[in-house]
């Protein structure tokens, strides 16, 4: 969470930089729990999970992340099978078939691959 940008004096800064979703931890996508295919590894989300990112932590996968919160791109994946949900609009740029791990659940079934980046 920005606190240092949140209380900034700047309304510029918290013009571009604020967020302008709730952020928390807590699921905000209803899902169900699926399975998730990680660079052919087979691992499970459950309903409880805000994030395909902490399925695959709590799993002992360490993909790479930084901001948690969709800026930075830095979690981006290729989504090879199935689909997702974002829990607020990413500003990070993913191209087409590329999707955020910090920031999205399964929408069923999905087989993600982090190799090929
Ligand atoms: S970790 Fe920054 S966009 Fe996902």
């Amino acid at each position: 969470m920005p606190t240092t940008l949140a209380t900034s004096t700047c309304k510029h800064i918290r013009a571009r930089f604020e967020p302008t979703f709730p952020h928390t931890n807590k699921p905000v996508c209803k899902t169900t729990a699926s399975n998730i295919i990680f660079n052919g590894k087979t691992l499970s989300h459950s309903a409880d999970s805000p994030s395909i990112l902490h399925s695959l932590e709590r799993q002992g996968e360490t993909p790479a992340y930084q901001c948690r919160e969709g800026f930075c791109g830095a979690c981006r994946a290729t989504l090879k099978q199935g689909a997702v949900q974002y829990s607020h609009e990413p500003l990070a740029f993913v191209r087409d078939g590329e999707i955020l791990l910090c920031c999205s659940t399964p929408d069923g079934d999905v087989v993600i691959s982090s190799d090929d980046l």
